[in-house]
């Protein structure tokens, strides 16, 4: 069956910075416990989906030394579209000039995985041969400024990577996936309205199946953690990855984290993180890398792949 192989990728954060002082002048917090209850020290606010998901998506071409009309599928996952209709991959299509097919997945903050897994199924039965695997959110839209359980938390940003389709070993070694509709009310946002979330049942159940989902994966990848090079967990909270990597038995430092940069950023989180990992060349070609989401819904998803891509700065 063919496969695919990891050939490029990218990221992009508004340059907006919001720093935790700055939250502490309009809400009743504070940076100690913003840092201690989340590990979030600042985060990027602004942009639209459209435009944050195509600066990834240049980037990770360019890195992949692929022209737009190369490109015959663009998977771009959110949870926070620019329009109701259309999808916004239509309008990120536009913009870099892609060839072929564009959709949305809408999995929460497991987004990300989940369009992996789209894209390596379109390479698989041979539908696409070169897919662009977006994540982008712009959740400050959908945060209530004036709420401190929320607003601390969520912002904004895109990463992306681009899936080639290769005659040799497939770079997809396990995936595994699941959602839990009855904690469907756990984590919400009606329409016009703003996020509504039980952040210590979240919590709790986050780690579970964040440890769950990665144990299944990696055992269907008949790997050990020892094997893992890299863990990407969605970076919503640092004391939910300590605890999902403490039990996993992966050590912090080989853990990858953005979210004191950046908050949770919901799709865009697993990428960004990926992106600087790269950026900062802690990837090798052959490593063995776990990116696991988990998110509203509850939806989660994990996925052990190899990176293939040349970790250009
Ligand atoms: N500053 C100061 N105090 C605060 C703040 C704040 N920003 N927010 C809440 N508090 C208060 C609460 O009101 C509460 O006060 P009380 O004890 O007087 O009632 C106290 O702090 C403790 O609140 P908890 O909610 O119990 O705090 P906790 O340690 O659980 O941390 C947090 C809260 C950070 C939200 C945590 O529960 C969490 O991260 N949960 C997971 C959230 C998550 O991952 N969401 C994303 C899912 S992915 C997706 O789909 C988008």
């Amino acid at each position: 069956m063919p496969g695919g192989v990891l050939t490029g990728w990218g990221s992009a954060v508004p340059p907006t910075v919001v720093t935790n002082a700055d939250l502490e002048r309009r809400l009743d917090t504070s940076d100690r416990w913003i840092v201690e209850r989340s590990g979030i020290r600042e985060r990027r606010v602004g942009g639209t989906v459209g435009t944050l998901a195509a600066e990834a998506g240049r980037q990770a071409l360019q890195r992949a030394a692929l022209a737009p009309r190369d490109v015959d599928l663009l998977v771009l996952a959110t949870a926070t579209p620019d329009l109701a209709v259309p999808a916004t991959s239509a309008r990120v299509h536009h913009e870099l000039g892609l060839s072929g097919a564009a959709f949305d997945v809408n999995a929460a903050c497991a987004g990300f995985v989940y369009a992996l897994a789209a894209a390596y199924g379109a390479l698989a039965t041979a539908a696409a041969r070169r897919v662009l695997v977006i994540g982008a959110d712009c959740l400050s839209r959908l945060t209530d400024p004036d709420d401190r359980a929320t607003a601390v938390l969520f912002a904004d940003g895109a990463g992306a990577v681009v899936l080639e389709a290769t005659a040799g070993d497939d770079s997809l070694l396990a995936l595994d996936m699941g959602t839990d509709g009855s904690a469907y009310d756990l984590l919400t946002c009606p329409h016009g309205g703003y996020l509504a979330m039980e952040g210590r049942e979240v919590f709790r159940r986050a780690v579970r199946v964040t440890v769950e989902s990665a144990t299944a994966a990696l055992a269907r990848a008949g790997m050990t953690p020892a094997d893992v090079s890299l863990f990407v967990p969605h970076q919503a909270n640092l004391r939910i990855i300590e605890a999902a990597a403490s039990r996993l038995g992966i050590p912090m430092a080989r853990t990858a984290i953005v979210l004191d940069r950046t908050g949770n950023t919901s799709c865009a989180s697993i990428p960004l993180a990926l992106a600087e990992a790269a950026h900062q060349r802690r990837l090798a070609p052959g490593d063995r890398v776990l990116l696991s989401g988990f998110g509203a819904g509850m939806a989660w998803a994990t996925a052990v792949v190899r990176w293939d891509a040349d970790a250009r700065p």
